[in-house]
């Protein structure tokens, strides 16, 4: 990044957590310039967080960066999803843990792991609030928010009206930094037209902001650059007006593993997403409990490994004979209906694809108990 300041001057280190903004119309190279900023973190040797993106796998690009064999990255998910993914660890983002900050130099939270936005949402909110914990560290974490717009959305999950998701966005760009975090945002329009918002950000940087141009309070911008300059900008090029309000003209290079719109980035790496159902939970129906899918997985197991014990089976189990019976005839009929039992299947059973036989002597005896009581 090379940057000629046309007013005032100012020394940008990557050793601070300040606030990054780009604003500019779609495809004026926002995002492209987050990205180049982040690759100056990683420089430095602190970890970047890839939080958000609206593009569906538009932060999955790292994965074919030159950082996917030079650092250690870590892939996000939901809670129910199983991912294969090359060049990354995987897990949940519910078991996301500050020492992850330390242990990887990427973290990436991306759309495509997630079955559904809210699901996505609730993720992003609870991946901000354990950063929020953050007391003590040695690295920077650089979030990067592509199209933060989206980001106040998901607040607003939880935030009651839309002006509480505001002034957490105000708050968070104001205490960010004092849990070590410098975050990277990009927004077409909205926000950067909020004074409150705008006077949080230490760098704000233009790429071409088409025919809208600035707002009022920013016009001091064209005593340095001309308008029509800031209108059409080239991907590379950018204003950059600072806190104080040093003004600046620059260029920047395009990383080269950038997504591009409408590219499939998840389908090129070869990443592999399924989402399984969560494992049904027994229920308490006064007198009875129902089977719930672990203790369902456990008989079909007991009973395939130990043959000839249904009703030694039921009094471990602490159920009656008839229960574990059905138990069987429901994995038994799944599993020759469908080629598996999902009850085995969600909790991982070892037997998902496997009848389970049943013996004469069982059925003898779990008539025997039955007809007797
Ligand atoms: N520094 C750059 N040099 C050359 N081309 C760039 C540069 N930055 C962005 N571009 C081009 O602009 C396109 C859009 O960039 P992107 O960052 O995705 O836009 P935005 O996030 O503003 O919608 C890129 O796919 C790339 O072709
Ligand atoms: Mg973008
Ligand atoms: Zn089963």
């Amino acid at each position: 990044m090379k940057i000629a300041w046309l007013y005032g001057s100012h020394n940008i280190s990557f050793n601070k957590p300040y606030t990054w903004m780009c604003l500019g119309v779609r495809g004026s190279g926002k995002s492209a310039l987050l990205e180049h900023l982040a690759e100056q973190y990683l420089a430095e040797g602190h970890t970047v967080l890839d939080l958000f993106a609206a593009r569906s796998g538009e932060s999955l690009a790292w994965l074919r960066s030159k950082y996917a064999t030079e650092k250690s990255i870590l892939v996000l998910t939901g809670e129910n999803c199983v991912a294969a993914v090359p060049h990354a660890d995987v897990k949940p983002a519910s078991s996301l843990t500050l020492e992850d900050f330390s242990t990887y130099d990427i973290i990436i939270n991306s759309c495509v792991f997630y079955p559904n936005i809210d699901a996505e949402f609730e993720a992003v909110n609870s991946i901000i609030d354990l950063l929020w914990r953050r007391r003590r560290w040695t690295r920077l974490v650089y979030v990067l928010v592509r199209e933060a717009a989206n980001l106040l959305y998901a607040r607003m999950k939880i935030a009651e009206t839309q002006s509480l998701a505001k002034s957490f966005m105000a708050y968070w760009l104001r205490e960010s930094r004092h849990s070590g975090c410098s975050l990277g945002l990009d927004s077409q329009r909205f926000m950067a037209v909020d004074v409150d918002v705008r006077s949080l950000i230490d760098f704000l940087f233009l790429k071409a902001l088409g025919a809208g141009g600035l707002s009022r309070d920013m016009w001091f911008v064209y005593r340095y650059i001309q308008p029509s300059w800031l209108q059409y900008a080239k991907p590379n090029q950018f204003a950059v007006v600072t806190r104080r309000g040093d003004v600046g003209v620059g260029v920047f290079p395009l990383p080269p593993w950038h997504a591009r719109e409408g590219e499939d980035v998840a389908f090129k790496l070869g990443v592999h997403v399924a989402f399984e159902e969560a494992p049904e939970k027994p229920v308490d129906r006064g007198r009875f409990k129902t089977v719930g899918d672990a203790e369902h997985s456990v008989i079909v197991a007991a009973y395939i490994e130990e043959p000839y014990g249904m009703v030694k089976l039921a009094r471990r189990m602490g159920r009656s004979p008839a229960t574990i019976n059905n138990v069987i005839d429901e994995h038994n009929s799944s599993v020759e209906k469908i080629g598996y039992c999902p009850a085995c299947r969600r909790v991982k059973g070892a037997y998902a694809e496997k009848p389970a036989r049943k013996s004469r002597l069982n059925i003898q005896q779990v008539e025997a108990e039955n007809a007797g009581g």
